[in-house]
């Protein structure tokens, strides 16, 4: 069994609503903002881009994303409910999609930017913060924003989001130093749960994008970019 995914970016969104249900054209009359207008419909368009070509669909329009009432997004098909899960991250023009029939799923893009050393100390555990000292300076912002990435997809794929306290998920990650394009291995650990998530982490461009799900049997597999 494989974790489907898909990359886009804004420039594939077509301008028009054609590609739109009709549930989904009344989301989008709600969002008066247009940053998160548009961030919106690029995640519709990648998550759509990708489950048309699991269910071997042309219809963009009879797939719609809806956010179930915790937020996450729930995929349906001519009406009737998509099996398994999906995720969509968006940032910065680029957008991620998700898609898996057996297992919960979740993802997370984030940038490669500076964060302070009062972020890493309010939000990771106390072995992420050894571990973010011990990274180096030259991989330290690419180590924290994986951690962060990986905690968001953690908590995705429980769906609270970051209503839950991020020190309750604890990362591990594999060759922070790996080069591009090239998935490499990360697991989260749930307290108290003791719920073990594993999954993949890549980077793209300034991004980085981490996959976490709750099967460690699955593989993943998918395409770089929608153009
Ligand atoms: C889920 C969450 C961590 C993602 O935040 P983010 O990293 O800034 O944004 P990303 O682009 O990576 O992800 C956004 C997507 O996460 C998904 N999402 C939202 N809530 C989710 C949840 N509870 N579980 C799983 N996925 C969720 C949505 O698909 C959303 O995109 P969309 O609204 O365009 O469909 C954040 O929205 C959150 O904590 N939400 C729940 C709590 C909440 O609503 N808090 C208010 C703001 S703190």
């Amino acid at each position: 069994m494989e974790i489907q995914w898909l990359l886009c970016r804004t420039e594939a969104v077509p301008a028009g609503d054609g590609w739109l249900g009709p549930d989904e054209r009344a989301v989008q009359a709600r969002l008066k903002l247009a940053k998160r207008r548009d961030a919106w419909r690029l995640g519709r368009f990648t998550a759509k881009q990708l489950l048309s070509s699991i269910e071997r669909s042309n219809a963009l329009d009879e797939i719609q994303i809806l956010a179930a009432e915790d937020g996450a997004p729930e995929a349906f098909f001519d009406g009737r409910p998509i099996p398994g899960s999906i995720s969509i991250t968006h940032r910065s023009g680029v957008a991620a999609c998700v898609a898996a029939r057996a297992t919960k799923v979740g993802c997370d893009l984030e940038a490669i930017e500076p964060r302070s050393q009062r972020f890493v100390d309010d939000f990771f555990t106390a072995r992420e913060r050894e571990a973010a000292q011990q990274v180096g300076a030259r991989l330290r912002d690419r180590f924290v924003a994986l951690t962060w990435s990986a905690k968001e997809s953690a908590l995705k794929v429980l769906r609270v989001g970051l209503r839950r306290d991020t020190r309750s998920v604890e990362v591990e990650l594999d060759n922070v130093d790996a080069p591009r394009s090239t998935w490499q291995p990360v697991k989260a650990t749930v307290s108290p749960e003791n719920q073990t998530l594993s999954g993949w982490w890549r980077l793209y461009g300034g991004l980085v994008l981490t996959v976490l799900c709750d099967d460690p049997a699955l593989c993943i597999a998918g395409h770089d970019e929608q153009r």
